[in-house]
């Protein structure tokens, strides 16, 4: 470890290399070559909050814990967080116009986000559908929302974001879905506890064998295969079908073409897979 002129963390090839290592085991990102000024900074600031000597002491850590804080703040660090409220917006009217009004009509209709990051995602599907297909229909979406990140799910268990998060959504849906804060929490704006509270956000680790989690109409898994490998996405897909049910829909990013990843799925158009089967219409 070595420290730049203006205190920046500088990580030896090997030092890069070991956590390339830890971050593959422990959540799957292949991180590559270039990536080397951006881990550095961005465990540096985890190694300078608690006050390690070097980087092989807070590394010496970091892999003695399975669990625990150090992993906890490691893992947020290293992964990427970025999301926006209906993101990809095509997918949110596809799935209100296409797939949910016939879906809810004959029951409930279990929907998993499984890399929800701070929220955005399952809320932006919670409020959508509300809009879309008003709330009698709407609340018969049970949605699980899960992130190997425990500060994000923590995040978006609190469901507050502050006013430029939510300046794109249609001006109606504040006063409608949101409490606006007052005094000092002026300028952030709450989801109402009525459609937070549809949400049940878990920590699961997508590249561990998944818990008894489903089945599932639906799986939004958006923004988050581009850090993994080929395998890795390929056991991925195929644990992701098997807790879909007959006729189930996968739902990755726009920028995620399963091209070349080997899967048992229906190609639909850009971006949406479905599982072979029709219990799902
Ligand atoms: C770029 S965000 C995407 C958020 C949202 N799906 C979207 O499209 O806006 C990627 C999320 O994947 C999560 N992630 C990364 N590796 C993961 C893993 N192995 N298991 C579960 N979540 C993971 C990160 O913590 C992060 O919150």
């Amino acid at each position: 470890m070595a420290m730049a002129s203006n205190g920046a963390l500088v990580l030896t090839q090997e030092e890069f290399a070991m956590v390339c290592r830890w971050a593959y085991d422990t959540c799957g990102l292949d991180l590559k070559p270039g990536k080397e000024e951006l881990v550095a900074s961005r465990l540096g600031k985890q190694i300078r909050r608690l006050g390690f000597a070097s980087f092989r002491d807070y590394y010496r850590v970091l892999k003695e814990q399975s669990d625990g804080p150090v992993m906890s703040a490691a893992i947020d660090a290293i992964t990427t967080h970025h999301t926006s409220f209906l993101r990809e917006p095509a997918h949110f009217e596809f799935l209100n116009k296409q797939v949910f009004p016939s879906l809810a009509a004959a029951g409930r209709v279990r929907v998993w986000c499984a890399a929800s990051s701070t929220g955005e995602e399952p809320y932006s599907l919670i409020l959508s559908a509300e809009d879309a297909l008003g709330s009698t229909l709407a609340q018969r979406i049970e949605l699980m929302a899960s992130d190997v990140s425990e500060p994000a799910l923590e995040a978006a268990r609190r469901g507050v974001y502050g006013a430029d998060r939510v300046s794109a959504l249609p001006a109606a849906w504040l006063p409608r879905y949101f409490l606006k804060g007052q005094g000092a929490f002026a300028g952030r704006y709450r989801v109402k506890p009525a459609y937070a509270q549809r949400v049940d956000f878990r920590r699961v680790n997508l590249i561990e064998p998944l818990p008894s989690i489903g089945p599932f109409s639906v799986i939004l898994c958006r923004n988050v295969m581009i850090y993994f490998d080929r395998p890795t996405q390929e056991r991925l897909i195929e644990r992701m079908r098997e807790v879909l049910e007959p006729g189930g829909y996968l739902l990755v990013g726009h920028a995620e073409s399963l091209t070349g990843v080997k899967h048992q799925l229906e190609y639909i158009h850009p971006s949406v897979y479905r599982k072979a089967g029709s219990k799902c219409r």
